[in-house]
């Protein structure tokens, strides 16, 4: 019977097999101990040289760090192993020896970055493997309990978004195309079809900056909703990074406790969030030193500010019109801004969510777009935003809708000082490889 290393200690006194990799490995002429690590954990197995067949010790022997093994032993507690049990091995098989290892105890982070493929195996690596896929499941869980339908848009488009700047671009069947910035058009075009759709996709960012929160990929959440607004959103985001956080909280304490966070935090993520306006965010920085004035938009170090007092997220809302895209409507109670939502995530680690109500309006779309093109000194290509248009002019609705970046979302809960550690082969403007 195979088992995994963390189900060890339902087997004390039973005869298991395991399959893993050699962790660590020490031992003398007649003992080998070696720490067998699985994804659930490690643990230690001694290879007595009369125990085992000669073949089997000399595999033993052979056996270097990483290399994959199966054995086979009886398991037994014993209060001296790294985690309390230990195997008592009788067979020992190698399934694929490794060559030298070339990560060792103390690395540099650009090492670790190149073998990136490798040290994807360590510890640390693995539970935030874990975590990153168990805060995927639980944004699908909340949406697909709450009645949305996923979608699949097209990551290669015609449209450059406002100059094309910010995207990387490809040559498709001999013209000119992009890998999307977001999915959000598309999702948005799909409400008229599912009326409360999401996406869950990679987009691409062709930004050169260097930050510890950008990525060149990364996987973007972009929920659409018919009959939505702005307010109803903010309410639907709350929830959504509630559940997120919470599910991690409860359903993960042994990957939170290996990371060294306090799941008891995360189990206080609950509505309501602090909701602030622009304007008060740009007082608050102020307070705090800057000299910002209206119009101005925020960087890392902003961000930051904003939030390194706060336990839990906070909206920022109601933007100044120029700062956003063209598919925010005017905010009838103040003109200078329109109606949006940034969700700030607390302890200072910066936006993690963008949301808007959109124009649903054929004129008032066509108006925003040339005070974009005016304001920005920018020119659209119209004819990449017919069919966009076209949705406006069949049967629109009032709707809304916003985009939450994964990896800063679990940057966030997990306390991670850099966002490359969030993504199992980070993209960003000095790396393509691995
Ligand atoms: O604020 P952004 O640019 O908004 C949009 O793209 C909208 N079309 C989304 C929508 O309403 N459907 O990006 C949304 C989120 C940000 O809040 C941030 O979490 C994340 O995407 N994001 C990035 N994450 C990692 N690396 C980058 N370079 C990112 N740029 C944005």
């Amino acid at each position: 019977m195979y088992i995994h290393v963390i189900d060890a200690k339902k087997a004390i006194g039973k005869r298991v097999r395991l399959r893993g990799w050699v962790h660590r490995k020490r031992g003398s002429g007649s003992i080998i101990f070696v720490v067998l690590r699985d994804h659930t954990g490690i643990i230690q197995a001694s290879i007595k040289r009369d125990a085992v067949s000669k073949n089997g010790w000399e595999l033993a022997e052979a056996a270097t760090t990483e290399s994959s093994i199966i054995i086979e032993g009886v398991v037994r507690e014993d209060k001296r192993a790294p985690t309390g049990y230990e195997i008592d091995v009788s067979k020992i098989y190698v399934t694929g020896i490794s060559e030298p290892y070339p990560i060792t105890e103390y690395q540099s982070t650009e090492l670790l970055l190149d073998k990136r493929h490798l040290w994807l195996r360590s510890v640390k690596m693995v539970n935030i493997m874990k975590a990153r896929s168990m805060v995927f499941r639980y944004a699908r869980e909340f949406l697909d309990r709450s009645k949305f339908f996923e979608i699949s848009p097209p990551l290669i488009t015609g449209a450059a978004g406002e100059s094309g700047a910010d995207m990387f671009s490809l040559e498709y069947f001999g013209s000119k195309a992009y890998l999307t910035e977001s999915s959000q058009l598309y999702s948005e075009a799909m409400i008229y079809a599912l009326e409360k759709v999401y996406s869950f996709a990679p987009s691409f960012r062709a930004e050169k900056s260097r930050t510890i929160k950008h990525l060149a990929e990364y996987w973007h959440l972009e929920p659409e909703m018919a009959y939505y607004d702005i307010k109803k959103t903010m309410v639907l985001i709350e929830k959504l990074v509630s559940h997120i956080s919470i599910s991690l909280a409860k359903r993960n304490q042994d990957i939170l406790a290996a990371l060294g966070v306090d799941h008891t935090y995360l189990l206080d993520i609950r509505p309501p969030f602090k909701r602030i306006t622009y304007e008060q965010a740009i007082d608050l920085l102020n307070q705090k030193g800057k000299s910002l004035k209206w119009g101005d938009d925020f960087g890392v170090e902003e961000e930051r500010l904003l939030t390194e007092d706060e336990l839990k997220p906070v909206f920022v809302t109601y933007w100044p019109r120029e700062l956003k895209p063209f598919y925010m409507p005017i905010n009838p109670k103040d003109e200078r801004t329109v109606l949006c939502a940034d969700l700030q995530a607390p302890k200072g680690h910066g936006e993690i969510v963008g949301s808007s109500q959109r124009i649903h309006k054929y004129d008032e779309a066509i108006g925003r777009f040339e005070e974009v093109e005016r304001v920005k000194g920018v020119k659209f290509n119209m004819d990449n935003y017919s069919w966009y248009l076209d949705t406006l002019r069949y049967g629109s609705v009032p709707h809304s809708g916003f985009g939450m970046g994964m990896e800063r979302v679990i940057k966030w809960l997990l306390g991670l000082d850099h966002i490359r550690d969030a993504i199992p082969f980070p993209r960003m403007s000095n790396r393509l490889s691995p």
